[in-house]
């Protein structure tokens, strides 16, 4: 059996006419650039967070660096930011002329909150949290946390679409919360684009303006800006999308939850583990294990694709070599990046399939495998 990482042929069988029916729409308007469809997403995107706000861009990345530029970081700042997460979640610190300060993760690979006190200084503006792999990460505990050191929260949400701390939805917490589209995530476009959701009605305003070469009307420059918009295309389609998202997701959680159980004490497994008060969306179904390379050519071997995010975590990056980090400085880091594997996750993974998998799993670590350890969930 072939076992993709993730199959994005399946979503499109399953809603062909009505995707292309979206993207034909656009094309009989010739509505390409900005118009009533990239307004009909910011408005169901906003609605569906529970947010005032919803500016669309070009990209993930665009997001948090038009956001943190707004909010008037540049050189001579510092960004608390978590040490495992995609390199857009720090680059775009450095773009601004910020620097980008790195905290261990947590049991969950989440940003350690206990950490954060520690790294602070006077010139510390703002924390961006990751809710990493689809769990929220503790948003509450973070808002506080910011409030008391009058620092900007901004949530990077690429990989949480809709996921929820108590109840409340990721990118609700700060002043700002930055999405994604890219092809692969929850709710994905036919390339790239990417969004911000904020309460805050100035800071909407200027993310609009510098997002759209500093402009709110055509040829009123207020100043100098980026062009980071979506496009009319994939507003269209991302609005055909949308209501489907909350289906992907329990799909997700039925693929996590069969995993689950099928994976339980298996060798020395660690299993997803989610916290109290967190929804996980499952954009990624990360394990962990000290045969991680060989478990991953022992699945290829069988047919079966995986994934590591991420082999680096950032503070090992040559891109931070300057910043002259160790492994002691991030552990957990470091361990993880040694040892996760992310097993095929989406929506329309069949039971056989996932059953699949996990035989394959089992056949490795029942192959001269260490000793089971009990598995922490
Ligand atoms: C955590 C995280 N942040 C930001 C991004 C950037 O998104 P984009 O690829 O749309 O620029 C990604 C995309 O993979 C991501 O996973």
């Amino acid at each position: 059996m072939r076992v993709p990482f993730v199959d994005l042929l399946a979503q499109y069988h399953s809603h062909r006419d009505e995707f292309d029916g979206a993207l034909r729409a656009v094309i009989e308007r010739s509505a390409f650039i900005g118009g009533e469809f990239v307004r009909n997403f910011e408005r169901d995107f906003a609605a569906a967070n529970g947010v005032k706000h919803c500016i669309a861009c070009g990209n993930g990345t665009d997001a948090i660096y038009i956001v943190l530029r707004m909010l008037g970081i540049g050189p001579g700042d510092e960004v608390i930011t978590t040490a495992t997460s995609w390199i857009s979640t720090a680059e775009t610190i450095g773009q601004t002329g910020a620097r980008p300060v790195f905290v261990d993760v947590d049991d969950h690979y989440l940003i350690d909150l206990e950490q954060i006190e520690g790294r602070l200084t006077p010139r510390t503006k703002a924390i961006i949290p990751v809710h990493l792999y689809g769990q929220a990460a503790p948003a509450w505990d973070l808002s506080e946390l910011c409030g008391k050191h009058g620092l900007k929260l901004i949530e990077d949400c690429a990989q949480a679409h809709f996921a929820e701390w108590h109840g409340r939805k990721v990118g609700t917490f700060g002043i700002a919360g930055s999405f994604s589209f890219y092809p692969g995530k929850n709710l994905g476009a036919w390339g790239d684009a990417g969004a911000i959701v904020t309460d805050d009605a100035d800071v909407a305003c200027r993310c609009r303006m510098y997002a759209n070469h500093g402009a709110l009307v055509k040829h009123q420059h207020e100043m100098e800006g980026i062009n980071s918009r979506m496009d009319a295309l994939h507003a269209s389609l991302l609005c055909a999308k949308l209501k489907y998202v909350p289906t992907w997701t329990a799909e997700r959680r039925r693929v996590a939850a069969r995993y689950n159980e099928l994976l339980e004490g298996v060798g020395d497994l660690v299993l997803p583990r989610v916290r109290a008060g967190a929804s996980h969306v499952y954009h990624l179904y990360v394990v962990r294990t000290e045969r991680r390379d060989a478990l991953k050519q022992f699945l290829a071997e069988r047919g079966v694709d995986t994934a590591i995010h991420y082999p680096t975590a950032l503070p090992f990056l040559n891109a931070y070599r300057h910043l002259n980090h160790t492994e002691r400085d991030f552990p957990r880091a470091y361990r993880n990046q040694c040892q996760v594997l992310s097993l095929p996750m989406f929506a329309e993974l069949d039971d056989s399939a996932v059953q699949y998998v996990c035989e394959a799993i089992k056949e490795f670590f029942s192959r001269g495998s260490p000793p089971a350890k009990a598995t922490t969930r």
